[in-house]
């Protein structure tokens, strides 16, 4: 049998498939359709430290190409997370990253040390590229100085393994992602949604309350395949790749572009087993390419 195990930042994954923040929720929605255990790691949906409602509706679109949301990180905060649901994810056999996301670059780092030590959380992903939110998310992302920023903070606070997100939505992702690896970030993950909107044309405006909206599905894919490409060159850190994972060969395209992981995100939406498809679908190919390391593939577009 091949070997599938990755390592992410110090986070030891038995295969290299994970979930897309937002779109698994906390796990137990999920149970009934997928043995969570079989994945490498679940990422859970993003935390803030006190609740948050989140944008006004609707904030959720379909389209032809993917899904558009703006949904402006609505959670249960900090303190349910730790009081009811990490008892849950101590139980699972996997590692849990858990999505953080901030106000201000104290928030980031006190959300981070709040989360330090909690039994069943083994890693944190800094959520510095959600489009949807005016004072968190891209207001740091958009840039490496306040990128490195956050990083910074957050590694300060915490013993967890950290992996910066990193959004599409900016002109130079390359110079994003080395100043948050000089920040001292583990790993990162790669890509937040991509902005976009859409009209009503009956009504005459907007779909979305916010106005615009992230654009996540197939329709992203290849920007996605693009950001990690570039990524890969930037930087020594170990990436999480997502964007329109539908098919166990979309994973492998990411993972020859230089991800070390994937994640499975709008897909899960539209199959709920979509992970243990895309899982599956990997075991075969490698077994079926007599390859006995997942590893040996991670990158190998760039020497072929
Ligand atoms: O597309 C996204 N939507 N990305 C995020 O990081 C957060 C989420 C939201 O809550 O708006």
């Amino acid at each position: 049998k091949p070997c599938l195990a990755v390592n992410i930042g110090g986070i030891q994954m038995k295969n290299p498939v994970t979930t897309a923040s937002g779109t698994f929720g906390f796990g137990p929605e999920y149970s009934p359709y997928v043995d969570i255990n079989r994945l490498g790691a679940i990422v859970v949906k993003g935390t803030t430290l006190e609740p948050r409602q989140g944008n006004p509706t609707p904030r959720m679109a379909e389209t032809p190409a993917g899904i558009l949301n703006s949904i402006g990180l609505q959670n249960p905060g900090a303190d349910q997370l730790i009081q009811k649901t990490a008892p849950y994810f101590a139980g699972l056999e996997i590692p849990v990253i858990v999505n953080i996301a901030g106000n201000t670059v104290e928030e980031y780092a006190q959300l981070a040390g709040k989360l330090d030590g909690v039994a069943g959380i083994a890693g944190l992903e800094v959520n510095i590229s959600c489009p949807n939110v005016k004072k968190g998310g891209m207001a740091f992302g958009g840039d490496p100085f306040t990128a490195a920023e956050v990083t910074r903070a957050v590694k300060a606070a915490t013993q967890l393994p950290v992996m910066v997100k990193l959004s599409p939505n900016v002109t130079d992702i390359g110079a994003i992602a080395r100043a948050v690896e000089e920040a001292g970030a583990d790993a990162l993950s790669l890509i937040n949604t991509l902005l976009g909107m859409a009209i009503d044309v009956r009504k005459r405006k907007p779909v979305l309350a916010n106005v615009m909206g992230g654009l996540s599905g197939p329709a992203v894919k290849p920007v996605a395949v693009r950001a990690v490409w570039q990524v890969y060159r930037a930087v020594q850190l170990p990436i999480i790749g997502m964007g329109g994972i539908c098919s166990w060969e979309d994973a492998l395209e990411f993972i020859l572009a230089g991800a070390s992981a994937v994640a499975v995100g709008t897909a899960n939406f539209i199959n709920p087993r979509a992970t243990l498809d895309v899982l599956e679908g990997i075991e075969r190919y490698l077994l079926e390419q007599q390859i006995e390391d997942i590893n040996e593939l991670i990158g190998a577009a760039h020497s072929a």
